[in-house]
């Protein structure tokens, strides 16, 4: 069976336009029932359409109101199995009768217990990159683009929301309708229910959570609004209507994800100060790079995170000021370092912006170079350019292709084409084909410079010896001192840990941010004593970007390693199958 770009479908000859969905949510089977009806345009006169499945039951199909039969092909572990249903060439509608196992990689199932309330179970999904096609039958690639409705029903107690138009109160039965008017890719797909409330924030923003969190996450979000204004200050208007954002129970992989209408995110950017916010500007920034101008394939994934990286760090200068943007970029800096110098011991291609992802899962896709190594390419160019024909460039690029998908090599034209041609010496300066082509980091990358973070520079160097904490009395250090801080550390001797809790209480922090970094130094010095601190997070929080490296910290010693696997086995039932496919890579290798 053919694949292209991690899809089985045929979309050269076939296009859908429109999916109409008919899905009712079973808690007690785990699974979600129903139907999706494809609207499709048989252009290039084939006789079968195909569409990708994975982990779900198809029941039956029909082509314009008259049952047909289908076939399935080989199934792969990542990519699913193809699923064809024979067509006509004035075929125009597809419909697919089916429920999902209780496996399918995109939904999370949770108890009532694994909530913030307690008191309601609660359904999530996560589509990207290649987990649609686990709760959708569809043309599962990102290059394909389709308007959508639903008719969703779930237990009466719960609210049903979607990357949609979102009601704001629970209805009286259960059923709720949406409707997609903009076409998105199926990555954009999404489903929560839950025992969800609503408080709006703003003109076109507010946000959803569980009724017990919601005042704490509406604190949290105060800015959110700004954020949005800001936004459409620097590239152009917010084409999607609302944007609110629904705030999940821990055990959601990753820490946002762009949603439309409505961004899914993570509980452990309540931080109770408002510090992690910049996550939001993050997603939201997706409502132009991604939603609105799309990777084409996942080997562009740069194109999409790049962007929003980069965009994102523009609303926060914008809102919080220069020196805020300063300490988060050269936060960035620091871990896109480590991340290259890690990636280039074996698997130098991997730093290259523009990736080779055929034959992979996508997945592993996602690290520092498409989100951070994309952003200082385009941050080189905003400096050889200057700001304001940057910023111009940008806005047209997303007008010009909105609703569009875009491939690196029509990027990189029309950046030639729109901007660079417009003076001799820019394309030299550049040196866009280097940054996407070629692996490692260019010469051309920005210094970049924190007087903030200068401070925290001073107060590290004094850092040795006894009494070095009784002496330390930070003066205004902000979470983002405290990161700095902590990863500077130079090297100490386990007393020396103590005392640094002792005085500054980390493994007591209510910071996730500061208490992934800290748990990585207590790992570090065996400082056990913050052991049962380390265990409860990882029991409690699924957010893969934590995981991954406190795991990783353990399983560097023999003894670490048995504690790993013994904290993960307790731990993975909570997980989503996005973290665990990845810590069990890790943990026992990829073949087990
Ligand atoms: N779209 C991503 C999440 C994603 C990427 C899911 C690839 C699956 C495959 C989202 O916008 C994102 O980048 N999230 C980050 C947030 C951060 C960089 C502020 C995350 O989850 O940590
Ligand atoms: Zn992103």
């Amino acid at each position: 069976m053919k694949v292209k770009n991690h899809s089985y479908g045929n979309y050269d000859a076939v296009s859908i336009s429109h999916i109409s969905l008919d899905l009712s949510v079973d808690f007690d089977a785990k699974s979600i029932k129903g139907s999706a009806e494809l609207s499709i345009d048989n252009h290039g006169k084939a006789k079968e359409i195909i569409l990708d499945h994975r982990d779900m039951i198809i029941e039956s199909t029909e082509v314009d109101g008259r049952k047909v039969g289908f076939k399935t092909g080989d199934y792969d572990s990542i990519l699913g199995a193809a699923l064809l249903i024979p067509i006509a060439e004035a075929s125009k509608k597809v419909k697919v009768f089916y429920h999902t196992k209780p496996e399918a990689a995109a939904l999370q199932w949770l108890n009532p217990a694994q909530t913030n309330d307690k008191k309601a179970p609660f359904l999530f999904s996560q589509s990207q990159a290649i987990l649609a096609r686990t709760w959708i039958p569809l043309m599962d690639a990102p290059a394909i683009r389709f308007t959508y409705e639903a008719r969703v029903k779930v237990p009466k107690e719960l609210m049903a929301l979607m990357s949609a138009n979102n009601p704001t109160e629970k209805s009286a039965d259960g059923t709720y309708t949406f409707k997609q008017t903009n076409p998105i890719p199926s990555y954009l797909m999404a489903i929560s229910a839950g025992d969800l409330a609503f408080k709006s924030l703003g003109r076109n923003s507010g946000v959803y959570a569980e009724p017990g969190y919601l005042e704490k996450c509406a604190w949290e979000f105060a800015d959110l609004q700004r954020m949005i204004d800001s936004a459409e200050e620097l590239y152009g208007p917010y084409r999607w209507g609302r944007y609110d954002v629904l705030v999940l129970p821990p055990s959601f992989p990753f820490g946002g994800m762009e949603n439309p209408e409505l961004t899914f995110a993570t509980p452990t950017i309540i931080a109770g100060d408002r510090s992690l916010v910049s996550l939001v500007a993050h997603e939201l920034a997706h409502s132009w790079s991604g939603n609105l101008v799309t990777n084409e394939t996942w080997n562009d994934f740069w194109l999409n995170e790049g962007f929003t990286v980069y965009f994102e760090q523009r609303i926060m200068e914008k809102i919080y000021g220069q020196p805020y943007a300063e300490m988060q970029a050269a936060l960035a800096r620091g871990e896109l370092q480590r991340t290259v110098d890690e990636l280039l011991v074996d698997a130098e291609e991997d730093t290259r912006l523009y990736l080779d992802l055929d034959g992979r899962d996508p997945d592993e896709g996602v690290s520092d170079i498409a989100y951070e190594k994309g952003r200082f390419f385009l941050r080189s160019i905003e400096k050889v350019v200057g700001r304001p024909q940057w910023d111009a460039f940008v806005k047209e690029y997303f007008s010009q292709h909105a609703f569009q998908t875009m491939t690196t090599k029509r990027f990189l034209d029309y950046l030639d084409r729109a901007l660079l041609s417009k003076n001799p010496d820019w394309k030299d300066k550049v040196k866009a084909e280097e940054w996407i082509y070629k692996p490692g980091l260019p010469g051309n990358i920005e210094i970049v410079h924190s007087t903030e973070l200068d401070k925290v520079e001073e107060d590290v160097k004094l850092f040795a010896g006894p009494g070095a904490v009784a002496a330390f009395n930070p003066q205004g250090y902000t979470t983002h001192h405290w990161l700095y801080f902590l990863r500077r550390l130079p090297r100490i001797d386990l007393a020396t840990v103590q005392a640094l809790d002792d005085k500054f209480h980390f493994s007591q922090s209510g910071n996730s941010e500061i208490l992934c970094d800290w748990f990585q130094v207590a790992i570090r010095y065996n400082y056990s004593e913050s052991y049962p601190q380390l265990r409860a997070f990882l029991a409690h929080v699924g957010r893969r970007k934590f995981l991954l490296p406190l795991y990783k910290a353990l399983a560097s010693t023999p003894d670490g390693k048995k504690l790993a696997r013994e904290i993960f086995e307790a731990s993975k039932a909570g997980y989503h199958s996005v973290a665990t496919n990845t810590l069990q890579d890790l943990l026992y290798g990829a073949q087990e």
